[in-house]
């Protein structure tokens, strides 16, 4: 199985040419189909800047939801597109690459997940967004990194709540809802290399700067100590937000590194360095602009997901929508 992303590209003259006759034939190809282009804010630059949105897990959902297209190209990983197929069943959902798929979303099974549940009879099941459209039915509620904090204050504080998969999100769900909840033992790969020792970096070399953490991240629950010192614990679209209207100019950002590319090219007059240079998502990173054209001249790859599947799984997704 071919797991590993394209190399990241040298800025040569050569290959911004390239970018750019890219860049025209995809927008052709995107007006003819009558197609939108969705990007997380993890994906290559040049993918970005080729969409029609870019945004976090949340942002997403809800554009692939309102959208008239025909068509969405979802520049993303595999659970996202599923949930964009669910949220539009009457639509055409493609994802350049078939292998983008998700470490976290990989933690847990359907049938982990109803074992799980037939040992805790009653309870209310959470599933973070980055999971399987299988797991999605299987649950009540849905979340994002956006709202996971609203959705479980939405639930009576009499019920027993399960949430998976990631156990360091759930974690920090706990400390800032001020509930027990019953965690999955799940992480995702890059962010949960992203430990509570890299906060000293931070504190030793830059600690005039904010910094701003993915929930998921290894440190996201020890960072909340820091808070009186900077440090917030935010969505990827939720950073975004933060850093414009902050006053301070200078960020350290513990996320997957694509982040930076809109953190800069939004606030051109303000400074942003990953906490970690090395939390890179392969499956993120598999989407290239040659990739996304030739899945809208291929119509390739189609991502269904059987319809009694998609109709539960879309109860927990607009439960989520619903909320926040
Ligand atoms: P966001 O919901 O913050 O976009 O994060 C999605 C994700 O995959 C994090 O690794
Ligand atoms: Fe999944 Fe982690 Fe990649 Fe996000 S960064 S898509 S959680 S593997």
């Amino acid at each position: 199985m071919a797991l590993e992303a394209a190399p990241i590209e040298f800025d040569s003259p050569d290959r911004r040419r390239e970018i750019s006759a890219l860049r025209a034939e995809i927008r052709a190809l995107v007006t003819a189909k009558g197609a939108v282009i969705l990007a997380h804010n993890y994906q290559r630059p040049e993918v970005q800047d080729v969409a029609d949105f870019v945004g976090d897990s949340l942002g997403l959902s809800r554009e692939a939801a309102a959208t008239g297209a025909r068509t969405i190209v979802f520049c993303g990983v595999r659970f996202m597109a599923e949930t964009a197929a669910i949220l539009s069943p009457r639509k055409t959902v493609l994802l350049p690459e078939l292998e983008a798929g998700c470490s976290l979303a990989d933690s847990i099974t359907a049938d982990e997940l109803r074992t799980w549940k037939a040992e805790h009879p009653g309870a209310v099941v959470v599933s973070y967004v980055n999971t399987s459209a299988e797991v999605k039915a299987e649950s009540d509620y849905c979340c994002t990194s956006g709202n996971a904090k609203a959705v479980i204050d939405a639930i009576p504080g009499d019920r027993e709540i399960l949430f998976l998969p990631d156990l360091f999100m759930g974690t920090w769900l706990e400390r800032v809802s001020g509930r027990k909840l019953t965690l999955w033992m799940g992480e995702c790969h890059v962010h949960a290399g992203i430990r509570p020792a890299d906060l000293e970096r931070w504190r030793a070399d830059a600690p005039d700067a904010e910094l701003l953490v993915h929930p998921e991240c290894g440190c996201s629950s020890q960072a909340m100590a820091f808070a009186g010192e900077g440090a917030r614990i935010l969505s990827t679209e939720q950073m975004v937000t933060h850093a414009k209207s902050s006053p301070t100019d200078h960020f350290l950002v513990a996320t997957e590194t694509g982040i930076l590319h809109r953190l800069r090219s939004e606030m051109p007059e303000k400074r942003f360095d990953p906490l970690r240079e090395d939390a890179i998502c392969r499956y993120m990173k598999m989407t290239t602009l040659e990739s996304v054209r030739d899945s809208l001249v291929r119509d390739q790859h189609v991502i269904t997901v059987a319809e009694e599947t998609a109709l539960r799984a879309r109860r927990a997704i607009e439960r989520m929508v619903a909320i926040g």
